[in-house]
């Protein structure tokens, strides 16, 4: 068991084998996924809204974020563990740097922060500093507030234009990967071809070199509105790890996610 790191991954993209990504919260789902063949567990920031029954990311604390990436951690052999950054944990680069020693102590071998250009400098001290960081774009749950809703983003020239730069700005300031939510498909293809960091997504359709979802989800444990791009994967499989081993397959085949996914 060799276990999955960023040179793995830049060779998967190089080939074009896809990158498996799910949410997992416990140890004993990262153990699940892990041997489903999983390729990044991702400790989201989410569990606020799956674990908390909050209505939004932002009551997620960093002591909550340390908590759940050790359990995931202790879970995981093969995956590589990234873990969320929770909203204004990294307000300033000094504050980013104390609280990504936490996580990583706490076991997650990569950071996950919400933004654009404006986190250039914070991702170059944290790469600069040992800690790989994925750059989310496009859909940031955190700034719900601000973007006026869980809306798709980069439907006009303009903020496509400013979402393809965001991505090189990070890209060169550091980032390790790219994580796109909810964009159109045509624009999240451009940005994937532009990159040359692997590139996950989620609601941003079949051409980025890694899919992700929410493990709940994936499990068909939807309470209320269900996302468009999100699949039911219980409906093929007769238990849990076979749910996760469908997954696997339907991204590493290119059956998932389809057409009916995306956005245009
Ligand atoms: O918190 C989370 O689960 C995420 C994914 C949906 C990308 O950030
Ligand atoms: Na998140």
């Amino acid at each position: 068991m060799k276990k999955v790191t960023l040179h793995t991954l830049t060779q998967m993209k190089a080939s074009g084998e896809k990158i498996t990504c799910l949410t997992a919260y416990d140890a004993c789902f990262a153990k699940v996924q892990d041997e489903a063949g999983v390729e990044i567990i991702l400790v989201g920031d989410s569990l606020g809204m799956v674990l908390q029954g909050n209505n939004s990311t932002l009551p997620v604390t960093v002591e909550e974020m340390v908590y759940h990436t050790r359990a995931v951690a202790r879970g995981t052999q093969r995956a590589m563990v990234m873990a969320d950054m929770p909203f204004m944990s990294y307000a300033t680069p000094a504050q980013a740097m104390q609280n990504a020693g936490l996580l990583m102590q706490a076991g997650a071998h990569i950071l996950k922060l919400e933004g654009g250009a404006w986190l250039a400098e914070t991702v170059r001290m944290l790469s600069d500093r040992g800690v790989p960081v994925c750059a989310h774009l496009g859909l940031t749950p955190q700034a719900v507030n601000k973007l006026g809703g869980f809306r798709v983003q980069g439907r006009t020239p303009e903020s496509a234009r400013e979402l393809l730069d965001d991505a090189a700005i990070l890209e060169e300031a550091g980032a390790s990967m790219l994580l796109l939510e909810c964009v159109p498909s045509s624009l999240a293809a451009a940005i994937t071809q532009q990159a040359q960091v692997p590139v996950i997504g989620i609601g941003a359709g079949a051409a980025t070199d890694s899919q992700v979802l929410v493990m709940h989800d994936l499990l068909g444990l939807n309470t209320g509105y269900v996302p468009r791009f999100v699949k039911n994967f219980m409906t093929e499989a007769e238990d849990i790890p076979g749910a996760f081993r469908a997954y696997v397959a339907a991204v590493k085949e290119g059956r998932f996610p389809s057409d009916e996914h995306g956005f245009e």
